[in-house]
């Protein structure tokens, strides 16, 4: 399918054989990535869905990321909220350029999955649900989002050099208040993706 110009570069690929329509899953890549990183993984946990992945416009010393960060986990708030818009945006453009039946489900890694939890705490509205692995609090909104009834899968690692559990269970709550149906799995491992983490992910998506 040709590329349309929705201002983020991107892949797109649609729904594919005769599996029932499953909503589209927006995949969100972790630091250093692109946008062609995810598509495996989108096609292990929703197989033949149709796969919307677009590259982060931040560089960090020439590698790709959702929103500009001070140092390891410091974010520039400010930039988080910008960016989160304009990836919301630039979902609903999608929607339509590609007849998108359903909101997508966000599947983001590490920074791709702290621009899909602001996401759900700036403009929920755009996403059906989430599936977000080694995510942290990217930003304490002004006012609490309505979330009621949202699914939301947490993929969190037991030895995570850089997400402390606090932190997970930090966002649990706040995703909770708001009125999502959080699932939170842990897996005995590092900040890195494991085949446990996508099997969890898979049988919550059904
Ligand atoms: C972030 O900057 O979003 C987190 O520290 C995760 C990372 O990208 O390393």
């Amino acid at each position: 399918m040709p590329l349309v110009n929705l201002g983020f570069e991107h892949r797109f690929l649609p729904p594919r054989g005769d599996a029932p329509a499953r909503p589209p899953l927006l995949l969100l890549h972790g630091t250093g990535g692109n946008e062609s990183d995810l598509l495996p993984l989108g096609e292990a946990l929703a197989p033949g869905a149709a796969l919307l992945s677009p590259r982060g416009k931040v560089l960090e010393n020439g590698m790709p990321r959702f929103f500009r960060r001070l140092a390891e986990g410091v974010f520039d708030v400010q930039d988080v909220e910008a960016r989160a818009h304009e990836l919301a945006d630039f979902v609903l453009a999608a929607q339509d350029a590609y007849a998108l039946g359903a909101k997508p489900i966000a599947v983001g890694f590490s920074n791709g999955a702290n621009i899909a939890a602001a996401m759900l705490l700036l403009r929920p509205e755009v996403l059906g649900g989430a599936v977000l692995f080694r995510p942290m609090v990217p930003l304490e909104p002004a006012r609490s989002p309505d979330l009621e009834g949202l699914g939301v899968f947490l993929g969190a690692a037991r030895r995570d050099p850089i997400v402390p559990p606090f932190e997970t269970e930090r966002l649990k709550g706040m995703l909770e208040r708001a009125g999502a149906k959080v699932e939170l799995r842990w897996v005995n491992a590092g900040h890195g993706l494991t085949p446990a983490d996508v099997e969890n992910a898979k049988a919550w998506i059904g």
